[in-house]
């Protein structure tokens, strides 16, 4: 060509193309509309009667999908095919171009797959897609003329097929880009819900929860850990623990979390926090190893979890096997002891009658027989009703007349005392659905109680019975000695006694508290040392009254 004419035709048609192709890297074009522009490039460039594209549609290749866009800038037909035997198969297979007369193609020219409909071809010229080793399929040029392609023309058009497979590469590589992208991104949604279901359970847990490394680093922390210390988690992690959490410059004594880092084994142990009045929190604190990808143990988890109330109940627990056993062992000596016990009692009583008022020095002496008999007798009565079924009676009675009853039978120590005794009985009070020996012993124990606690120069008990919001309750009160806060919570537990050998045995204020649960009701104790203590019953009324288990137990 020279220089200064004008481009024919065909040359501008070339440049056209070559620009195009040229324009593909970087712009970004919808891999159909690239196929289309090309095969339409090579239709005119080459005025092909037909350009049919075939591309595989799968990973196994067994199938492809045929194309051709006739005059249109669209295709007007796609089917998928199976190669067979043909020319654009030999063509795929050898990634050959393979240009020649149908003629002499033979029995390798397949109308079915190399041609379109109603075109009587006569030279076929079958490429291959190529880009570096893959193949991405191939492009028949059909022309009903028989005349073969310049050497010039046949370097254009493989120009133009590897444009074709530069963009299908593209193209695939993107598609596979864009699954791998969307699998990560998947992944990173899956990974931040665990995480933030992780994060809830971490610090929805009640007990204190965090993770140390070797250097006692928090690394995290729970919000129950947190909330103990008064801090929010971040503003904690990342500081060390002992500083945090336990106000300390060094680590605290007894940790543990360097054994489990270097044994890579769990460790528990018990610590006691105090608390003011002889109080404690009782904390089991575990750690737990965490192995890093290497499998070396790095971090500690440390799980602290309250165990005082465990302890209570293992303790108690532990009482009432004990009082099972001891229980047993005293019913059998109880019964022993009450029948002499019986006979002591009803022979002072006949000697009593029976002895003249003058000879007061024998009265005196039998009247004492009969209350030691009758003191001793009350305390079998409770080892029997602490070891023994006991039989309950519930019946409608009038509960001020209960308590009169209590104090007649105490009355002898209350005279021998000689303590004052304050009745603030509320009148006509409902009936009360109870038993009637169970209660009556529970006013007993509490007046004992209270007698033995009293100063006896001025002692003073105030007995009071009330009926509100159905609820009776009866408050027995004195001004004795009172008891000391950190005994207080004890006093209901059996066996515990501040009283010598001979004075108490510790079971008077742990069966009352039996024979109330018993009737549904509540028994509080309150005391300012040095001041007199108060013991409060609590009954339900008979209409709200509920039975526990069976009457009998
Ligand atoms: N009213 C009271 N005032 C002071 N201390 C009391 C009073 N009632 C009970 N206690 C204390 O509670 C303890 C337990 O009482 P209790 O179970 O009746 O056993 P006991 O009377 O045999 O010692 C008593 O030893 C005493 O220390
Ligand atoms: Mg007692």
């Amino acid at each position: 060509m020279t220089p200064g004419q004008p481009f024919s035709e065909e040359y501008e048609l070339e440049f056209k193309a070559l620009k195009y192709i040229a324009r593909i890297q970087n712009t970004f074009t919808e891999i159909n509309d690239i196929q289309i522009q090309i095969i339409r490039f090579i239709q005119l460039i080459f005025k092909a009667d037909e350009v049919i594209l075939f591309t595989f549609e799968n990973e196994s290749r067994d199938t492809v999908l045929k194309r051709l866009l006739g005059n249109r800038d669209y295709w007007i037909y796609q089917s998928s095919i199976n190669l067979d035997k043909s020319t654009i198969r030999q063509a795929i297979t050898t990634k050959k171009v393979i240009e020649i007369p149908t003629i002499l193609a033979g029995d390798y020219f397949n109308n079915e797959v190399d041609s379109a409909p109603g075109l009587d071809v006569r030279r076929i010229c079958s490429i291959p897609i190529l880009s570096g080793e893959q193949v991405f399929g191939g492009v028949n040029l059909l022309n009903h003329q028989d005349s073969p392609l310049s050497e010039e023309k046949l370097e254009i058009l493989d120009c133009l097929v590897s444009s074709l497979a530069n963009g299908l590469d593209s193209y695939q590589k993107y598609q596979a880009l864009r699954t791998k992208n969307i699998n990560l991104e998947t992944g990173r949604l899956e990974i931040l819900s665990s995480r933030d279901t992780l994060r809830a359970l971490f610090d929805n847990i009640p007990a204190s929860l965090y993770i140390v490394d070797q250097a006692f680093n928090l690394l995290a922390i729970n919000k129950s850990r947190a909330d103990r210390a008064f801090l929010l988690p971040n503003s904690i992690v990342g500081h060390k623990c002992y500083e945090k959490l336990f106000g300390l410059n060094e680590i605290c004594a007894g940790c543990r979390v360097l054994d489990t880092i270097n044994s890579g084994r769990q460790t528990s142990r018990i610590q006691r926090q105090w608390l003011d009045d002889e109080q404690y929190i009782e904390w089991e604190i575990s750690t737990f190893p965490i192995q890093n990808a290497k499998y070396r143990t790095n971090q500690s988890i440390i799980f602290e979890q309250d165990i005082t109330e465990k302890r209570h109940l293992e303790a108690n627990l532990i009482q009432s096997e004990k009082l099972a056993a001891v229980g047993q062992l005293a019913a059998g000596v109880a019964h022993e002891i009450n029948n002499p016990l019986a006979a002591i009692i009803a022979n002072a009583q006949l000697l009593l009658k029976e002895t003249p008022l003058e000879d007061k020095d024998t009265r005196d002496s039998l009247q004492l027989i009969e209350i030691a008999g009758s003191r001793a007798s009350q305390v079998v009565k409770n080892l029997l009703g602490l070891a023994r079924k006991e039989e309950y009676d519930f019946v409608r009675l009038d509960i001020n007349e209960t308590i009169l009853n209590a104090i007649s039978l105490v009355q002898h120590e209350i005279n021998s005392h000689q303590l004052k005794i304050i009745l603030k009985l509320k009148d006509n009070l409902p009936p009360a659905f109870a038993s009637r020996d169970h209660i009556q012993g529970v006013w007993i124990n509490l007046l004992m109680n209270a007698i033995d606690a009293v100063d006896v120069e001025n002692g003073e008990i105030t007995i009071s019975s009330d009926y509100q919001d159905k609820e009776f309750q009866i408050v027995i009160a004195d001004n004795g000695k009172g008891i000391p806060p950190n005994k207080l919570m004890r006093i209901f537990e059996p066996f515990y006694t501040t009283k010598s050998a001979g004075r108490g045995t510790g079971l008077g204020l742990s069966v009352c508290n039996r024979i109330i649960k018993k009737h549904s009701g509540m028994i509080a104790a309150e005391s300012i040392l040095g001041q007199g203590s108060r013991f409060i019953v609590t009954l339900p009324g008979s209409a709200s009254f509920k039975v526990t288990g069976s009457l009998t137990e």
